[in-house]
């Protein structure tokens, strides 16, 4: 049986970004596993594009008419199929890209990967029982609360209806208090450990 994991890569700067590193070690230590089969999504290579305009009202007539089908939910339905989310994305501005923010906006539809009833009130409906983040930070902010990244993505994992959550920080890598690639090749150690028994 296999498990498929969509593996979302929001770290903008690509073959510079750190953040890219650890997520690629936290694949590695997954691909020891036989059974995940790995699904790339490079955000910076989508078409995406904010609720806004004649963008949003389709989305609103599209739901009025139940028209799920509509390749613009393809994210949507890609999100909510999945076994497993594996995310990467960079901390900027005590958060997480405006990419990212973009592309959850596209992927939280009701009816595909949550759903609203008069029993059950608002319930995820994903299919995924785990994700996990990935993220470096310039600043030491892991025991801070203006770290709005995590937080964040821990509430929408649990909107979507998936269970657990976890991640691993590279913090700190701008302060050079410790040299950044002593402190980002411990993260990626730690990525390649903790994926091996996720
Ligand atoms: C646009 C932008 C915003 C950033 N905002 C913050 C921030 O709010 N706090 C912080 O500590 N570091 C911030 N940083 C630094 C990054 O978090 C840090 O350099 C990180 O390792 C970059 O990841 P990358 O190598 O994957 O691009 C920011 C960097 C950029 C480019």
């Amino acid at each position: 049986m296999t498990t498929n994991v969509l593996y979302i890569d929001c770290c903008i700067r690509g073959g510079e970004s750190r953040t890219r590193q650890l997520g690629e070690a936290f694949l590695f230590g997954l691909a020891i596993r036989e059974e995940f089969v790995i699904d790339r999504l490079n955000l910076m290579e989508e078409p995406l594009v904010p609720l806004t305009g004649d963008f949003f009202l389709q989305r609103e007539r599209l739901l009025a008419a139940g028209s799920l089908s509509h390749p613009r939910f393809r994210y949507a339905h890609q999100f909510a199929a999945a076994d497993r989310i594996v995310i990467a994305a960079p901390f900027w501005d005590l958060s997480v890209p405006a990419l990212l923010k973009i592309y959850i906006e596209n992927v939280s539809v009701q009816g595909i990967t949550f759903d609203i009833s008069e029993v059950d009130g608002i319930s995820g409906i994903c299919r995924a029982e785990k994700m996990f983040f990935l993220t470096t930070r310039g600043g030491a902010y892991s025991q801070s609360p203006l770290e709005t990244g995590v937080p964040m993505l821990r509430n929408l994992a649990s909107f979507f209806g998936i269970k657990e959550f976890d991640y691993i920080a590279a913090d700190g890598l701008d302060l050079l208090l410790e040299p950044p690639e002593i402190i980002l090749g411990r993260a990626i150690r730690e990525a390649q450990d903790r994926a091996v028994i996720w």
